[in-house]
């Protein structure tokens, strides 16, 4: 459920017109409402409210200051995969100690970021990851908490871009040798074990992958215990997917139904990293047509937007809907390509899809954009990032500015020898 409806004909977020929107901070505009957020964050928190757990938002799915105050203020907490998540949850003001960092390629800048500011643990991905941790704690003469992040070799049934819990993957540590890892732990006197997880990949509709992770995970607890390691934290990291066409995901509720009476008899509190199914459905990119074009074969809408906004149909192939600002009840309409300034033939973002008659200048909304789309937007092309709008109500905030041409060349510098200064 999202707070995007027509009312009067009239596309609205909330009890704001999107028309409105666009007439004030013109497109393309990213378009979230924090009623939809907060729904989402707490219908999925709540679920588990049964079992000792703590639900940490995935950064990377939508990481505006203004959005991680949000789910900060709501009690979330935050996994991240970086630094520079580090430094947007320190900004929006969130609790280290809600922090999880996952991530194949942690820099020893970042390990040393982290570790000044006490995360909850680090999910580390590899033993060279291990060693460089336990050298970085020793230095800062700090003890701290570590899960491994296992790959259970696992079929998430998603796209192969989005899989990440199997061998042919680079995420994780497999079964053998992360047994033998936990076998040596003393050799890492600056790191205290307190966890283990997997994250087996996005967009999952189906549960028995899910469950059979979480079995896994279970298990080698179970086997952890055995060796007289203690583990307090079981992380499941996020994936639960989301309807943007005719899906028909688990929802939160069953999603947590399945899980949590296994995850509560392991003992340990459980680490949820939801990103998707919390933000995806909670924007919208809102564009306006430029040109209407025909040729022989086929209708082309063009926009002021397209994959430097919004990657995922040209990198996955994936399906948004679209829907006019203005409501077109009566209209058979024809099938019709929707596609942006960017020079590719990638770059679309629908393909034979049925539109209305559509004029230049009216207003596109591209749905369930609120997750994997700012995040992963580019100035290719000379094309300055779109600006995002958080609603709340009647009100509208612009919470990122749209940028300017001079954003674009701003750390760019012309050395002396051509002549610049
Ligand atoms: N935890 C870890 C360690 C992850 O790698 C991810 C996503 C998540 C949590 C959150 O997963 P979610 O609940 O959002 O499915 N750009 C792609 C999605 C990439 C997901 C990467 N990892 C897309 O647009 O579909």
């Amino acid at each position: 459920m999202h707070h995007f409806n027509y009312q009067h004909g009239e596309l609205y977020c909330e009890e704001v017109p999107l028309r409105r929107i666009a007439e004030e901070t013109g497109t393309p505009a990213y378009i979230y409402s924090s009623a939809t957020l907060t729904r989402h964050y707490q219908a999925f928190d709540h679920s588990f409210a049964d079992i000792p757990h703590l639900t940490c938002f995935s950064v990377k799915a939508l990481s505006n200051l203004a959005i991680l105050r949000l789910f900060s203020r709501l009690g979330s907490g935050f996994d991240i995969v970086s630094g520079g998540e580090l430094y947007r949850v320190e900004q929006a003001g969130g609790d280290f100690q809600k922090v999880v960092y996952s991530g194949v390629s942690k820099t020893e800048p970042e390990l040393e970021y982290a570790l000044s500011k006490g995360i909850l643990f680090f999910n580390v991905e590899s033993e060279g990851e291990l060693e460089l941790l336990n050298q970085v704690a020793g230095r800062l003469g700090k003890k701290t908490p570590v899960a491994l992040r296992i790959n259970p070799d696992i079929d998430p049934q998603t796209h192969a871009h989005i899989s990440t819990g199997l061998k042919v993957n680079k995420f994780g540590i497999e079964l053998g040798q992360a047994k033998s890892l936990f076998r040596d732990w003393k050799k890492y006197p600056h790191l205290e074990l307190c966890g283990v997880d997997c994250h087996i990949g996005s967009q999952l509709l189906r549960m028995e992958p899910i469950v059979e992770a979480l079995s896994f995970l279970v298990k080698l607890v179970g086997e952890l215990r055995g060796m007289g390691l203690e583990i307090k934290y079981l992380d499941l990291g996020g994936g639960l997917g989301i309807t943007y066409n005719s899906e028909h995901p688990p929802l939160p509720g069953e999603y947590a139904a399945e899980i949590s009476e296994m995850a509560k008899a392991s003992g340990c509190k459980l680490i949820l990293e939801p990103g998707r199914v919390i933000a995806g459905n909670a924007g919208v990119l809102l564009l306006q047509v430029s040109f209407l074009k025909e040729n022989s074969l086929k209708r082309f809408i063009i926009a002021d937007g397209g994959m430097n906004d919004l990657i995922r149909p040209a990198l996955y192939g994936s399906y948004h809907e679209v829907w006019p600002v203005t409501q077109k009840p009566d209209q058979p309409g024809s099938l019709a390509d929707l596609v942006g300034p960017i020079c590719e033939s990638a770059d679309f973002l629908a393909r034979d899809r049925v539109f209305p008659e559509l004029k230049r200048g009216e207003l596109l909304a591209v749905m369930s954009a609120g997750a994997y789309g700012f995040v992963m937007a580019s100035n290719y092309n000379g094309q300055p990032l779109p600006a995002e709008v958080l609603v709340s109500g009647r009100d509208f905030h612009v919470i990122r500015e749209r940028e300017k041409y001079s954003d674009l060349t701003r750390l760019e510098k012309i050395p002396e020898f051509l002549d610049g200064k």
